[in-house]
């Protein structure tokens, strides 16, 4: 799958450095809720899940955190390690964060408020209904035409 990181610009000067993430500028949706993870314990694999609707942005705001990313198309990894690098976790991505170091601060910025049902937590699930998914944008497409 097409993995798609976006450079932040930094402002850098003697006295340190700024990233700023606007709306519809560098950060590609409406930012309705941001949230972020700190204080991992060792060896914990977070997310196992996809979103049904949800786009979002990741920043390691300070250190390092492996992704394994999957459209459904087979799964990919992405290390992300730099507070200037957004990973893009568009909707129907199936996403397992693990390899969190000690001071990783991950935030991550969503177009939506938080909704327990836009979860699929059932990697079997979710190949089923992105199967569907890819199917409804081909219908769409050939629509169009
Ligand atoms: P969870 O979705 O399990 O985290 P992850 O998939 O990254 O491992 O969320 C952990 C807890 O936090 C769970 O009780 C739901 C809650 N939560 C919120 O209340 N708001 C949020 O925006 C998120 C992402 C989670």
């Amino acid at each position: 799958m097409e993995i798609e990181r976006i450079q932040l610009q930094q402002h850098g000067d003697d006295r340190g450095m700024l990233i700023s993430l606007e709306q519809d500028l560098n950060v590609p949706f409406e930012i309705r809720r941001v949230y972020y993870l700190f204080s991992t314990k060792c060896g914990v694999h977070r997310g196992m899940h996809a979103h049904r609707n949800l786009n979002q942005l990741a920043v390691t705001v300070r250190g390092s955190v492996t992704f394994l990313i999957d459209d459904g198309r087979g799964p990919c990894e992405v290390v992300l390690n730099d507070p200037s690098q957004g990973l893009l976790l568009r909707r129907m991505v199936w996403r397992e964060m693990y390899d969190f170091t000690e001071d990783c601060v991950l935030m991550v910025l969503a177009d939506q408020l938080y909704d327990p049902a836009d979860y699929i937590t059932d990697y079997a699930l979710f190949l089923q209904e992105v199967g569907t998914a890819y199917l409804d944008d081909m219908a769409a497409c050939s629509g169009r035409r």
